[in-house]
């Protein structure tokens, strides 16, 4: 069964009139890493969200979201976005035969994702502010001009983004003892612990998980308890600086017995590198704040040794070339086409 809406239509808001709408969105690895699980001495599962059709956790949501817009006769969607949102908006949109308009904070959205917007063919604005103004502009048009609105406070979205709650659930037999993701607008974290809640109702769990949320340190809202003006962090992803969901991510941590922390930059892309040089996984920056957070947490002693932990991969490295090639201090070398060089090259690097 492939998709969300069909894979999983008894646990969401579908009936007959709900188009079909899919990419073939989830169904996504939960892959074991076994370097990572040494050195942080847990048990240690990555959810690869990247996987998804347009690389991020988005699609879930978005799947919803839009079909639930067409059912509703809606001709237009709208979203601000630090740059997976409008990604998955602008695919499904497409599919759906949907106009799309996207608001992006100008210069602070990675190159592959704004490829993906104009590429399915959204409307792009780049707004000369951040996310968080972005999204008040949006919210306010969506509430005047009959648009409908994509972004995470839709509570399709938030239907949608619990399945991968479902599917950790549906591989480890049970939910694990941790869950950690980074958190930037606060939607996946309600979205995940509202999964667990439901399928532990259903009976197809049999305890909840311990839910930890990681905000980047420049950008750090919720942890510092008041709203962020000019939110600053590598991971572009998650530079929000006023959560919507802020109330959301709260309740997650406390009702699981978890807590939102916050991780530097340099704590976010050194768990960037051992992710792809450890496990050849690429994730995106923002994306690695759950698994530096981990090593928070293990080093405070916040989490125990042993324990079952799965971190939120929400988006494909890919998308975000810049961050990569300047994570890295060896940038590939020049040489000559000839066997010669190219094997004087090999000696001096010490590749063999
Ligand atoms: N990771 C990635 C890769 C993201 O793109 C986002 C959010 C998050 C984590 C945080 O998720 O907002 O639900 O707490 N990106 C949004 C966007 C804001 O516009 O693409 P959240």
């Amino acid at each position: 069964m492939p998709g969300i809406l069909d894979t999983y239509a008894a646990y969401l808001p579908v009936t007959e009139r709900t188009p079909k709408l899919t990419l073939h969105e989830g169904n996504t690895p939960l892959l074991f890493c076994p370097r990572l699980s040494e050195e942080l001495d847990v048990e240690l599962y990555v959810k690869y969200e990247g996987a998804n059709p347009t690389g991020s956790f988005k699609d879930r949501g978005m799947v919803v979201a839009v079909a639930k817009a067409v059912e509703e006769g809606s001709r237009t969607v709208i979203c601000a976005s630090t740059g997976n949102t409008s990604a998955s908006a602008a695919a499904y949109a497409a599919r759906a035969g949907l106009s799309c308009i996207v608001l992006v904070p100008d210069g602070y959205v990675a190159v592959g994702k704004l490829a993906q917007a104009v590429m399915y063919g959204a409307e792009v604005l780049a707004v000369a502010g951040n996310f968080d103004q972005a999204l008040a502009i949006v919210r306010s048009i969506a509430a005047h001009h009959g648009v409908t609105l994509v972004n995470s406070v839709n509570p399709y979205r938030i239907e949608g983004q619990k399945t991968a709650a479902f599917e950790i659930c549906d591989v480890l037999g049970d939910a694990p003892d941790v869950l950690a993701i980074p958190v930037g607008n606060a939607g996946n974290i309600t979205a995940y612990w509202k999964g667990f809640g439901e399928y532990r109702r259903a009976g197809r769990a049999t305890r909840l998980p311990r839910m930890f949320g990681f905000e980047a340190e420049g950008a750090a809202a919720i942890v510092r308890g008041e709203p962020i003006a000019q939110p600053e962090t590598v991971a572009t992803a998650i530079r929000i600086g006023n959560p919507a969901s802020w109330d959301g991510a709260v309740r997650a941590a406390k009702e699981s017995g978890g807590r939102i922390d916050f991780v530097t930059d340099a704590e976010i892309l050194d768990a960037y590198r051992k992710l792809a040089r450890w496990e050849g996984i690429f994730a995106e920056p923002a994306s690695s704040a759950s698994v530096a957070g981990v090593a928070k947490m293990r080093r405070l002693g916040e989490i125990e040794a042993g324990a079952k932990v799965v971190c939120v991969l929400t988006g494909n490295g890919l998308k975000d070339p810049h961050t990569a090639l300047e994570a890295v201090d060896l940038k590939p070398r020049r040489v000559a086409a000839t066997e010669d060089a190219v094997w004087t090259a090999i000696q001096e690097v010490g590749g063999i």
